[in-house]
């Protein structure tokens, strides 16, 4: 099939071109730069903010399949407000701005990347994907976030194309915060991520996996949201410790759950002390995908 991937040069995009090349599909890659594109049959060059050059770009790509990578969480560990607020509005006008495309240039599917953590904390530990998202978290950022993360997912499914939303676990792997150098694991080897009292509860994704899980959605014809997250939902009293251990960092110190936010942030309390894990049981029913890294003790820290 022809495939246009727009993200193609982010932490899943540029191993998804390569994946969906290696399973025979044509694959454009949409990107800013062309110098950094990824080896693909086609590259295309558009911010996808401009309305009229992502037009242009995906009506010479003439893509079957349009695959929606895009982020600026790439600016979280310097401007985590810039982080946000960009990522919103590629959520919600460079989605809409793909969705045009995609319909005028004759597209039928439509793969976008959403999150599997913006669910509010109300009910069981682990959520499925009708539980209402938090789109009135009390912290005004987070609440922003998740309002793009809905508008996002709504253009999606009332696009009039075949649409699937994957909403990824919390991503660790090479090119990841989570990765030996990255962010989160800077924070942890300094022993600046304490360990507070809660439940929150994390789902992990392998970023091999989050690209096997958007191979999976290309070549399916189901439509609708999954969360595409492993097996185990951990809470963080078990995953920290364990990540820390794995980066040869001390032991995260244990801080009373109030303290949480004056610590941590409101969005890190929050997803330490109160989030809800994901449940993937529909996207391996409707998808036929599975996580091959089932737990996130399969290298979580390791790489
Ligand atoms: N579920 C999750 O936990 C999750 C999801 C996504 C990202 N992240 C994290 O975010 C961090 C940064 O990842 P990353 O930025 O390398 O990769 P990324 O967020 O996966 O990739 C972002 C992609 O969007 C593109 N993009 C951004 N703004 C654009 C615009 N206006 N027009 C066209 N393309 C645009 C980027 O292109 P350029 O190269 O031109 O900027 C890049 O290809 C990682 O730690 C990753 O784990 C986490």
């Amino acid at each position: 099939m022809r495939v246009l991937v727009a993200g193609a040069t982010g932490v899943v995009g540029r191993p998804l071109v390569g994946a969906l090349r290696a399973r025979g599909h044509e694959v454009s890659a949409l990107v800013r730069d062309e110098a950094r594109a990824p080896a693909a049959d086609r590259v295309v060059v558009a911010d996808v903010l401009d309305r009229a050059a992502v037009l242009s770009a995906v009506s010479a790509a003439r893509p079957e399949v349009v695959v929606h990578q895009l982020s600026a969480l790439r600016l979280l560990r310097d401007d985590p407000a810039a982080a946000f607020a960009q990522t919103a509005r590629l959520r919600t006008e460079g989605t809409a701005h793909l969705v045009e495309a995609a319909r005028a240039a004759g597209t039928r599917r439509l793969v976008a990347q959403s999150i599997a953590f913006a669910a509010a904390p109300e009910g069981p530990p682990v959520l499925d994907e009708d539980a209402p998202l938090y789109v009135d978290a009390p912290d005004p950022g987070w609440a922003a976030t998740v309002r793009a993360v809905a508008e996002l997912e709504r253009l999606v499914s009332g696009s009039g194309l075949a649409g699937v939303v994957l909403r990824y676990g919390t991503l660790y792997g090479p090119g990841t915060g989570y990765a030996r150098a990255g962010g989160t694991a800077l924070r942890v080897l300094a022993g600046k991520l304490p360990l507070p009292g809660g439940t929150g509860i994390t789902s992990f994704l392998h970023v091999d996996d989050a690209v096997g899980a958007a191979v999976a959605a290309v070549e399916s014809t189901a439509t609708g949201v999954f969360h595409a997250t492993d097996d185990e939902p951990a809470p963080a009293a078990q995953w920290l410790p364990h990540y820390a251990h794995a980066l040869g960092a001390p032991p995260p110190r244990t801080v009373p759950a109030a303290l949480a936010p004056r610590l941590l942030g409101w969005f890190t309390a929050h997803q330490l002390t109160a989030a809800r894990g994901a449940a993937n049981d529909r996207a391996r029913t409707a998808l036929g995908w599975k996580p091959l890294r089932p737990s996130w003790r399969d290298g979580l820290g390791e790489e």
